[in-house]
C-alpha cells in the first residue's frame, strides 16, 4: 500500500450521514424542514462526530416525489431556504471538517424544468431530443414497459401526439442520455456544484440512466404481483451497458477537482445485486468512488445471512474500489422497524451499530438510524408518498421512515413549532435526542463511541477484514486489521465464544454489566469488541 493510498480520505475514513431536509429540523415554524434548521443543528452533527452529510433533494421542485423530481438544478427550492442560506451551510460545513454530498437526480427531470418544457413544445424543437418521445398511435403504447410508480411508462402528450417515458411518475420525464447536448448540460450543472463548493454526489438510480436503443419488450419472467411492474425483468429498461460509458465521462469529470466523490443508488429489487452494484464501480478508479449494495436491507435477521451478504458484497468489490454499507434510508423501512422484535429492538440496533461502524467500507447512517427511530404509523389520510397513495394498503409507501427526527419531549418532539409536514412518531417523548445524550448507555452514545473510535483506530477503518464466526451458531464475527476482534450474537441465548489467541482486552461490550477480562462467553444480543495486542497492522 502506498503512502498516498494510506492517509484520511474523507470519504472512506469517515462516516456519512444521510438527511432527509423536509424532516430534520425546521427553522421556521412551516412544518417542513430546511437549511437553515440544517445549519442550527451543526453542534449535533459535530457531536455525533460524523464526517460527511448527504443532503436528499434541495433543488427547485414542484415536489411531486418531494424532490427527486427536480425544476432547476441549479436553483435551491424556497421551501428550503435561500441561496444564501445554502452558501452559509456550505461556510459553516466546511469551517467544522463536514463535507457536503448532493443528491444527483439525472435520469430524470421534472415535467416542469424548461428543457422539458421546451421539449414537449413541439416536434421540431432543438431540445426534443433531450427526452424519449415516440410517435404511435393513441392507445397503443411503444413498447410494453411500466413506470415503477405505477401505470405505464409511456405518457401520451397531446401538443405533438407522442408519447414520452417516464420510469417513475408522469412529472418525471427521463432524460435521453444518448443525445449529446443533453449530456453537456447535465454536466454544466454538475460543475457548477462542484464549483460552488459541493464535495461530493449520490447519483440517483445511476443503473436507469441508459434504455435500449430499439426501446424492446422487457419479458414477463416473474410470477404475479400486484404491481406489473415487478411481473418484467428489467432487462432492456434498465442496466444498459453504455451507462458505463457516461460514468467514465462523469468520472473524468470529477477528477478534475480535488478529493470529490461519488456514490451510486444502483437500484434492485429484493434480494437486492451485489454484482450489479460493484459492476459500477468499474475497474475500482473509472466510475464510481462507491456503490450501494442493498442486500442487507431486504435480509431476515440471521447471522448465516448477514455473513453472506457482507462477505460476498466485499468480495466483489474490485481490488482498487472501496466498499460501503447501508442499513437504512428514505426508501426502505427503517432498520428498527426491519428486525423489530418485541423487547429487544434496541439490543438488535446496537448490534447493527457495531456492525455498521466496524466493518470494512464507508458507513452511511440514516438521520434517527443513531436514536433507533423506527417507522411511524401513518394513516391513509396523511399519506404524503405518491407511491403510497398508489399502492395503498398492499404498500403504505416510504412515509413511515421519514417522520420528523425526534429531538426532544416537547411538541412535536421539537421538530417545529408548527403543524410537522408529517405526523411525528408517538414514542417521541421516550426516545429522542435529549433524553440519548443524557443517558450514557443510550444507542445514540454507541454510535458516537463508535464512531470516534472507528476515527481513532486505523485498522478499523483501514484494515483487512476475516471472518472468524460465519454465523453458523447464530454468531458473526471478524477480525479487523489483525488488532480488533468483532463479535455479534444475533441470538436470544448465551453462547460460548473463544476469541482468537488470549489475552485480548475488551473495549466494549453491549453488556453494561460485564466486568469479565477474558471472554468465554456471549450474553443474548451481546456485541463486543475486542482488541489484541498488536501492532498496527493493514
Ligand atoms: C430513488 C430515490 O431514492 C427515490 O426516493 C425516488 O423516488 C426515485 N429514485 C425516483 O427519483
Amino acid at each position: 500500500m502506498s503512502i498516498s493510498d494510506d492517509k484520511w480520505l474523507w470519504w472512506k475514513d469517515g462516516v456519512i450521514y444521510q438527511i432527509y431536509p423536509r424532516s430534520f429540523y425546521d427553522s421556521n415554524g412551516d412544518g417542513i424542514g430546511d437549511i437553515r434548521g440544517i445549519i442550527e443543528k451543526i453542534d449535533y452533527l459535530e457531536y455525533l462526530g460524523i464526517d460527511a452529510v448527504w443532503l436528499s433533494p434541495i433543488n427547485r421542485s414542484p415536489m411531486d416525489d418531494f424532490g427527486y423530481d427536480i425544476k432547476d438544478y441549479r436553483r435551491i427550492e424556497s421551501i428550503f431556504g435561500t441561496e444564501a442560506d445554502f452558501d452559509e451551510l456550505i461556510k459553516k460545513f466546511h469551517e467544522r471538517n463536514i463535507k457536503i454530498i448532493f443528491d444527483l437526480v439525472m435520469n430524470h427531470t421534472s415535467s416542469s424544468h424548461l428543457w422539458f418544457v421546451e421539449s414537449r413544445s413541439s416536434k421540431t424543437n432543438p431540445k426534443r431530443d433531450w427526452y424519449i418521445w415516440q410517435k404511435c398511435r393513441r392507445g397503443k403504447y411503444p413498447n410494453n414497459w411500466r413506470a415503477a410508480f405505477g401505470g405505464r411508462a409511456w405518457e401520451y402528450d397531446k401538443i405533438t401526439g407522442e408519447y414520452y417515458l417516464h420510469s417513475f411518475l408522469k412529472q418525471q420525464p427521463d432524460i435521453n442520455w444518448r443525445n449529446n447536448e443533453l449530456r453537456d448540460a447535465v454536466f454544466d450543472d454538475i460543475k457548477f456544484w462542484l464549483d460552488r463548493g459541493i464535495d461530493g454526489f449520490r447519483l440517483d438510480v445511476v443503473n436507469w440512466f441508459i434504455k435500449d436503443e430499439k426501446l424492446r419488450n422487457n419479458p414477463y419472467t416473474i410470477g404475479y404481483s400486484p404491481r406489473i411492474y415487478d411481473m418484467q425483468s428489467h432487462i432492456y429498461d434498465r442496466n444498459r451497458p453504455e451507462t458505463h460509458d457516461v460514468l467514465k465521462d462523469f468520472r473524468k469529470l470529477l477528477d478534475n477537482y480535488t478529493e470529490r466523490m461519488s456514490v451510486g443508488e444502483v437500484f434492485s429489487p429484493p434480494p437486492g445485486n451485489p454484482r450489479l452494484s460493484a459492476e459500477f464501480l468499474g475497474n475500482g478508479k473509472d466510475q464510481l468512488d462507491m456503490a450501494f449494495d442493498f442486500s442487507l436491507m431486504y435480509t431476515k435477521w440471521n447471522a448465516k445471512e448477514f455473513y453472506k451478504k457482507i462477505s460476498n458484497w466485499l468480495e466483489l468489490i474490485p481490488s482498487d474500489g472501496w466498499p460501503c454499507h447501508v442499513l437504512s434510508n428514505h426508501d426502505q423501512s427503517r432498520q428498527a422497524s426491519r428486525f423489530y422484535k418485541k423487547n429487544y429492538t434496541d439490543e438488535r440496533c446496537r448490534i447493527l451499530a457495531v456492525l455498521l461502524l466496524t466493518l470494512k467500507g464507508t458507513p452511511f447512517v440514516y438521520y434517527g438510524e443513531e436514536i433507533g427511530m423506527r417507522d411511524g404509523k401513518i394513516s391513509r389520510s396523511k399519506l404524503r408518498d405518491p407511491l403510497g397513495k398508489k399502492y395503498w394498503p398492499f404498500f403504505k409507501g416510504r412515509d413511515p421512515e421519514r417522520t420528523p427526527m425526534q429531538w426532544e419531549n416537547s411538541d412535536n418532539a421539537g421538530f417545529t413549532s408548527g403543524v410537522p409536514w408529517l405526523p411525528v412518531n408517538s414514542d417521541y417523548w421516550k426516545r429522542n435526542v435529549h433524553k440519548q445524550i443524557e443517558d450514557k448507555n443510550s444507542i445514540l452514545n454507541l454510535y458516537r463511541f463508535l464512531i470516534l473510535l472507528r476515527r481513532k483506530e486505523y485498522n478499523l477503518r483501514r484494515g483487512s477484514i476475516v471472518f472468524v464466526e460465519t454465523g453458523e451458531a447464530g454468531i458473526l464475527s471478524y477480525m479487523r486489521g489483525c488488532e480488533f476482534e468483532i463479535a455479534l450474537n444475533f441470538d436470544n441465548r448465551i453462547k460460548q465464544y473463544f476469541p482468537q489467541g488470549h489475552g485480548a482486552e475488551i473495549v466494549y461490550s453491549t453488556e453494561k454489566f460485564s466486568k469479565v477480562t477474558e471472554l468465554k462467553i456471549l450474553q443474548p444480543y451481546e456485541a463486543v469488541i475486542l482488541r489484541h495486542n498488536q501492532q498496527r497492522n493493514s
